[in-house]
């Protein structure tokens, strides 16, 4: 009885465990990470948000992201997107978990419009590639990159909400924030 009571509770401290770890890591809290007059349309940005982790403050989590603004053209081949649309992808695959670069010299075919053309985000692992609005084209990848919420406020500051994943999905173009006139987001 004594053997099977500490195999019982060992059973429940690691449950307990599995939980709190989990909670412990998620990421948390919003942040400038920079601003719409620096962000050209049709460019990709890099960004490294580092968030306090629970209980183990000296050693923060990272999301590595990429802050994008699509041009005419982008917006053209990703229905739903708009010219000037900004987006916050975590670059985190959603296969593997890899870190997904852009890479501008790539060229592939898009087969929603059969066109090929360079510039996707391509995953190095498998594979797995998504067009400029983060829509999965190719690969094993079971969905479109993750993304974060975007705020534009009045100056131009671009404030991403990292403790919120919008699930990717094929509909990832419909979900960038159109920035206002105010804020630097009028065409030229
Ligand atoms: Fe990206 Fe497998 S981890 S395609």
């Amino acid at each position: 009885w004594a053997g099977l009571s500490v195999l019982f509770l060992s059973g429940i401290a690691s449950a307990i465990n599995t939980l709190w770890s989990r909670s412990a890591s998620r990421l948390t809290g919003r942040y400038v990470v920079g601003n719409l007059a620096d962000l050209l349309p049709g460019s990709k940005t890099p960004v490294t948000i580092q968030t306090p982790r629970r209980g183990d403050p000296l050693n923060p989590l990272q999301a590595e992201v990429y802050l994008a603004r699509l041009d005419e053209r982008q917006a053209a081949r990703n229905p739903g997107a708009q010219e000037g649309m900004v987006y916050a992808f975590w670059r985190k695959c959603p296969h593997l978990g890899c870190t997904v670069p852009w890479v501008d010299s790539f060229s592939f075919h898009d087969p929603r419009s059969g066109a090929t053309y360079p510039g996707w985000f391509r995953c190095p692992c498998h594979g797995s590639t998504y067009s400029d609005a983060g829509v999965r084209v190719f690969g094993p990848a079971p969905r479109s990159l993750d993304m974060f919420p975007v705020t534009i406020e009045s100056d131009g500051a671009i404030v991403v909400d990292v403790s919120q994943v919008m699930r990717g999905s094929a509909q990832n173009a419909e979900h960038g924030v159109l920035p206002s006139a105010e804020t630097g987001g009028a065409r030229a």
